[in-house]
């Protein structure tokens, strides 16, 4: 796989998003079927896409989706730093989605998408006009609530899709 580059999603790459494989079929259907209506007319949630070449001709290697999101107090209970925050909704980023082609999959892509859907996020806490403490996700399976635990994010259910959360107050420094 060629090294990646990530473009926020528009209406150029409409020709590509068929293209894209992935085991959990909402992954695979929300890039043609709803990603540029969400990101353009609704306003629901912003792609990014990974973007590889393959004999001249580019691909989408993978994508990941961010929002806003509020987190209700109650279900942070048994993290001890967020316990002690007032009993207020928590403000965070959601990362809505995150998907890697099934033919690209276990080549650090997903790890690669992960640090940059942070990336984003760090450096609007940091330096954007608002404040918010939580990166958030809902994992859709047990394999990716794995994969969630191993950057670190608290596995807020039991359920699928599992809500799971990362503390950013650490990492801002
Ligand atoms: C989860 C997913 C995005 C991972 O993408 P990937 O490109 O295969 O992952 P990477 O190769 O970057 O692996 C990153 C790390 O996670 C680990 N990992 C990858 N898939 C994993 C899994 N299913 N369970 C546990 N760990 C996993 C890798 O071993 C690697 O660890 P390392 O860096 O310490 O070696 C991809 O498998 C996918 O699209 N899955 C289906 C959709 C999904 O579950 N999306 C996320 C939840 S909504």
């Amino acid at each position: 796989m060629s090294t990646p580059r990530i473009e926020t999603l528009a209406r150029k790459h409409r020709a590509l998003l068929r293209g894209f494989r992935n085991q959990e079929a909402s992954l695979e259907e929300y890039l043609p079927r709803f990603a540029l209506r969400h990101a353009e007319k609704d306003l629901l949630s912003r792609t990014y896409v990974a973007l590889t070449q393959e004999g001249g001709v580019d691909r989408i290697a993978g994508y990941f989706s961010l929002a806003t999101v509020s987190v209700e107090r109650a279900s942070v209970e048994e993290i001890p730093a967020l316990s002690k925050l007032p009993k207020f909704p928590i403000p965070g980023v959601l990362l809505a989605r995150l998907a890697v082609d099934t033919r690209v999959q276990g080549q650090g892509l997903g790890r690669h998408l992960f640090e940059e859907a942070l990336g984003f996020t760090l450096s609007l806490a940091t330096s954007g006009p608002v404040a918010f403490r939580l990166f958030v996700t809902d994992a859709v399976s047990e394999d990716a609530v794995r994969f969630y635990e191993r950057f670190g994010l608290s596995r807020l259910s039991k359920a699928l899709p599992a809500r799971m959360v990362l503390d950013l107050e650490p990492l801002l420094g």
